[in-house]
């Protein structure tokens, strides 16, 4: 589900008042930061102005990858998620997806930067989701939290950790999970990396594995692979003119992983590339009970090879 016009615009309108030029260097600083300074445990964002900035360029693509995993994975369990646990909330995105896909009666978000907090609370301030959510000032490696939530939710947040602070972080967000956990990460060969490791470790603890995975076997993943996804968000001009670039979206790549506390029915196979269509039958790179394999469907499995033909790079098999 793509973001609200309504909720688009509020970003936006968090940067007026700002030359054009002054927010494109503030962006391209941001996206460098990103790139260079991650997994050091480094602080990246902690002003009011790159806050203001990285919602409007990063909200939309992480409210479409949060949304698009829980709408394909979870909504299923919907009666069961009343309560959310968002760590590393910074804007809201996450929760804001987590509110419009489930009927929440409690959100807490928890957020180690103040300006953070500010510009998802002025985000929040006439929206229909003020009314259940709460920002915390709360630093995951350092605080404590006796409360659980149905579903927890970090988006996003571990790759900004030094990878010694991650294992004790997971496990705090484990201990915080009454029924499903989901970890999202950049699609990337670190990202991947951390959800491997999130995977095992979560497995070790007695989580069970919910998606993408159709198995708790090891992962299979090549050594010189990766394990991620891919959705479509859409741009405005504003994100255009910030980024420098003149597609009208954006394909946004993401790395997750979704446990549960108690043991769930996985799909056979999990769809890992682009399916490509021969004469006769659709060819499928899939993870499934054996591992990595391409699978042939063929035309005279008529049911089978139709699914084939519409699905896509995610979708269960
Ligand atoms: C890349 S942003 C993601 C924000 C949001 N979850 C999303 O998906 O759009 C990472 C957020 O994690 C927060 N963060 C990083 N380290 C943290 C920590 N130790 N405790 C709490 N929050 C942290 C940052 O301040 C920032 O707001």
């Amino acid at each position: 589900m793509e973001l609200d016009l309504v909720t688009k615009n509020k970003l936006e309108n968090l940067l007026d008042g700002y030359s054009l030029k002054e927010l494109k260097n503030v962006s391209f600083e941001i996206i460098n930061r990103y790139q260079n300074e991650s997994g050091k445990g480094n602080v990246l964002i902690n002003d009011d102005l790159r806050s203001k900035v990285y919602a409007v360029t990063r909200f939309p693509a992480t409210y479409k990858v949060v949304s698009d995993i829980l709408e394909k994975s979870l909504q299923k369990y919907k009666n069961d998620i009343k309560t959310l646990i968002d760590f590393g909330s910074g804007s809201g995105s996450a929760s804001l997806a987590a509110f419009n896909t489930f009927e929440l009666e409690k959100i807490t978000q928890l957020e180690r930067d103040d300006s953070m907090i500010d510009v998802g609370q002025t985000l929040f301030n006439d929206l229909p989701i003020k009314n259940v959510s709460q920002y915390f000032k709360f630093d995951l490696t350092k605080d404590e939290l006796k409360e659980k939530g149905d579903l927890v939710i970090s988006s996003y947040v571990l790759n900004e950790l030094e990878s010694k602070e991650r294992i004790n972080s997971i496990k705090k967000m484990w201990e915080s999970t009454n029924k499903f956990m989901v970890i999202i990460e950049p699609g990337t060969p670190i990202g991947s990396e951390i959800i491997k490791e999130v995977r095992s470790f979560v497995i070790s603890l007695g989580g069970y594995v919910l998606s993408p995975c159709p198995h708790m076997n090891n992962c299979p993943i090549a050594e010189n692979d990766w394990c991620h996804f891919s959705t479509r968000v859409s741009r405005s001009r504003l994100h255009k003119a910030l980024k420098e670039g003149d597609s009208p979206f954006e394909d946004e790549k993401y790395s997750y992983i979704i446990f549960s506390k108690k043991e769930v029915n996985r799909c056979n196979a999990r769809i890992l590339r682009h399916p490509l269509i021969y004469n006769g039958y659709v060819s499928l790179t899939v993870c499934d009970q054996n591992g990595i394999e391409n699978i042939k469907i063929s035309k005279k499995d008529n049911k089978r090879y139709k699914l084939a033909r519409k699905a896509n790079v995610g979708d269960e098999f």
